[in-house]
């Protein structure tokens, strides 16, 4: 059966998509379409209305089907049969009307939307760019300005502001949507309203600054950093306003089908996917109820846990946070205060919801204070003695069923679990810092963690706005046990040649988020020092992977809280600049260590550190840490700035070809000794097979 069906109702065509979850516009809702628009072309309706069944409007084309060979009819020529229809189109928006969606909507002759929708064009966080007409009709609508920011953004906006620019010719109370749209449609046909084209409107005539398209090439250039798909996005809309329709949608085709076959969109699209698939467990049974959080309360009000408590209070939930003393409680609550203050005074949120946010959150220094609450999240300092201390406490206090979680980022949580009585209500849930922006949320599922209490954290991670991946216990879990060895891959590139300032000129260009060392100075080398202090000397490791750090921590250049780590700042701007004594600090340990340093290219350095990440994604895998490749690229894209348009280390290993990341893994071993460069076993299996990781999850999950 078709997914778009049509009826008469009176004297109006009404045309309905249904095709769950989001009414996506597969190849059977493309063809459903054309038939039904050359349908009402010869019936009785003197007009069309345009539904859609279910949660949302069309969400837009179907990304799933972007891998696949195309199959016509294209959305382009739809979206024209729809636009050439002779009998007036209406179309009415609730939920979402995203990317093919809105082109749709564009395509019709008006629009009418519930309050509630919203309207967006989020291509460009695929990779690509509104590719059936959006570049070409936005424009015509709304201006170019509007066009871009609405189109570079990604982000959608209410009905209300698509009314404001010209999208939206109605809005309408959601509950009333349907039939004020027929009514909409019936005065049209009433009043003869002509048919509208958008392809046929000519630009407002703002004003448009001659800086305008350069200005947005240049802040994208910079915000979406080595994209390609913005800097083409800008194209389009300016052939929008300086050439006919037909022409800017030839160019509009070119530069979509361009950004479609790229390995940038490939790779977003697999975070895409991968994002969702990781807030799914495989061996829950399914219809496990969750328990209700309605409180939480978290131990330790430093800025870990003073950020974990604001994801709560965020969402209108009542947080109590405790501490050993008065003092720093108060400084703690002081603290979240003026984050909310700044938030307001920066436009994001009202005054008044700061208030109310910072008012949700209270404190306490009595552990008895905390009996009530459903959820307590411990954010103390990292030492199994202090967890154990709180533990015990809790176990003593807490209500039956309420779930207790820690922060840790490296502890054993079965051993954890193990200081109390209820071992099957304790797992990890580890933030990132700052965790009140940081979206990544590990879930680390302990050896005798309950199903129940699964599937409530998962689904309370969403409510927070979390991207949950559940992780199982070892040293570090997904994230920190790969990071563990990329930041020992950048000590020893630097002992072995390459200075701070090229390894991270090297990342930074290839597209993370920050380079390595750059990290390391922001968040402090007396915290990392201290953390390698509890660790015994075969945890450490080879020497020559911490030495720098212990130097320069030893030195008092501990980052950029003291104006000076591997780099020197200015202690006005913050500004970074290289600091040749680090280079001869450098040489001087790699000659202790009996090392001569070489100059490394900037490929060496890249290979290093990316495979050092992708060896390591692989024995997490197959130990069973993580659930799938996919959640293992999800945590590092979300949590550690790797570059989404490379999909992941996972995703770019299998992109690179398995052979050849399995074969300079076995140089590295061959020249540096197996002791960092042993390869994953799984990664020798698959690149001496040739199946996919894909291929090997399937065969895995039978
Ligand atoms: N194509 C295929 N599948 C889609 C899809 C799409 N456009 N949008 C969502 N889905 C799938 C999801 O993968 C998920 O599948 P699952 O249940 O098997 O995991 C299911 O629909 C539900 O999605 P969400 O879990 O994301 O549901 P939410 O209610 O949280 O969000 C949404 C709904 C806001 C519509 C969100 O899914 C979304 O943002 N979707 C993508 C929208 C988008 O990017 N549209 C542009 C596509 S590109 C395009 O249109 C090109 C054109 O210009 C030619």
């Amino acid at each position: 059966m078709s997914p778009v069906s049509y009826e008469l109702r009176e004297n109006i065509g009404v045309i309905t998509v249904d095709n769950p979850p989001v009414n996506a516009l597969s190849h059977a809702v493309r063809v459903g379409l054309v038939d039904v628009i050359n349908q009402a072309q010869a019936d009785d309706s003197q007009a069309l209305l345009l539904i859609c069944a279910g949660r949302t409007f069309i969400a837009g084309a179907d990304i799933s089907e972007f891998g696949k060979p195309p199959q016509e009819p294209f959305l382009p020529d739809v979206l024209n049969a729809i636009e050439q229809s002779n009998k007036v189109i209406v179309a009415a928006i609730h939920g979402q009307a995203l990317g093919g969606g809105v082109e749709t909507a564009l395509a019709c002759h008006y629009r009418c939307a519930a309050d509630t929708a919203k309207v967006g064009l989020p291509e460009v966080n695929l990779g690509l760019l509104p590719g059936a007409g959006g570049t070409q009709r936005t424009p015509r609508l709304a201006g170019a300005k509007a066009a871009l920011d609405l189109i570079l953004s990604g982000k959608p906006i209410s009905a209300d502001k698509a009314k404001d620019i010209h999208l939206i010719d109605a809005v309408f109370a959601a509950q009333d949507l349907e039939a004020q749209s027929l009514a909409y449609v019936k005065n049209l046909v009433d009043t003869n309203a002509p048919v509208r084209r958008t392809s046929e409107q000519v630009s407002d005539s703002e004003e448009i600054d001659s800086t305008l398209f350069d200005d947005y090439r240049k802040t994208y250039a910079k915000k979406l950093r080595n994209q390609f798909a913005p800097q083409l996005i800008v194209d389009c809309v300016e052939a929008a306003l300086q050439k006919p329709f037909e022409d800017g949608m030839k160019i509009e085709r070119a530069a979509f089908l361009q950004c479609r076959a790229s390995e940038q969109s490939a790779g977003l699209r697999h975070i895409f996917f991968a994002e969702r698939q990781a807030a799914k467990i495989k061996d829950l049974p399914r219809g496990t109820a969750p328990r209700k959080i309605q409180s939480v309360a978290i131990i330790g009000a430093g800025l870990m846990g003073g950020g974990i408590a604001m994801n709560f209070a965020n969402v209108g939930m009542p947080v109590k946070m405790l501490e050993i003393n008065q003092e720093s409680l108060d400084k703690g609550l002081a603290n979240i205060a003026k984050i909310y203050q700044g938030m307001a005074t920066k436009g994001r949120i009202s005054a008044e919801e700061a208030s109310a946010r910072t008012a949700l959150i209270s404190g306490t220094t009595s552990y008895e204070d905390l009996s009530e609450a459903d959820l307590v999240i411990e954010a103390v300092f990292e030492s199994i003695d202090v967890k154990k201390d709180v533990f015990t406490k809790l176990d003593k206090v807490c209500k039956p069923g309420a779930i207790l979680a820690t922060n840790t980022s490296y502890l054993d949580i079965d051993q954890i679990a193990q200081f109390t009585n209820r071992a099957s209500d304790v797992l990890g849930l580890h933030f990132f810092s700052p965790a009140h922006i940081m979206q990544l949320l590990e879930i680390v599922r302990a050896d005798k963690t309950s199903d129940e209490v699964m599937t409530t954290v998962m689904a309370l991670a969403r409510q927070i706005k979390k991207v949950p991946v559940q992780a199982r216990v070892c040293y570090g879990f997904i994230g920190n046990r790969m990071l563990r060895q990329y930041q020992r891959e950048v000590q020893m590139c630097l002992i072995e040649g390459a200075t701070p300032a090229q390894i991270d000129k090297v990342m930074m260009d290839w597209g993370m988020a920050m380079g390595p060392l750059m990290v390391a100075d922001l968040a402090g080398l007396d915290i990392s020092y201290k953390a390698r202090q509890a660790l015994s000397d075969e945890q450490k490791g080879d020497p020559k992977s911490y030495r720098i750090p212990d130097v320069l921590y030893e030195m008092g250049r501990i980052g950029q809280k003291s104006g000076s780590g591997y780099y020197i700042y200015d202690p006005e701007t913050k500004a970074r600049t290289a600091d040749p004594s680090v280079d001869d600090i450098i040489e001087r340990e790699a000659a202790n260590f009996g090392v001569t340093r070489q100059p490394m290219s900037d490929e060496v350095v890249l290979n290093r550190l990316t495979l050092s990440l992708i060896n390591e994604g692989f024995k997490i895998l197959e130990e069973g840490i993580a659930q799938r490749a996919s959640d293992i690229d999800v945590v590092y894209c979300f949590g550690y700035g790797f570059p989404k348009y490379r999909g992941g280390p996972m995703f770019f290993a299998q992109s690179r070809g398995l052979d050849k990341v399995y074969q300079d893994i076995c140089a590295y071993r061959d020249t540096h000794g197996p002791m960092y460069w042993t390869p994953s076993k799984l990664l020798q299996s698959l690149a001496e097979t040739g199946q996919t990781i894909d291929e090997w999850e399937k065969e895995n999950a039978s």
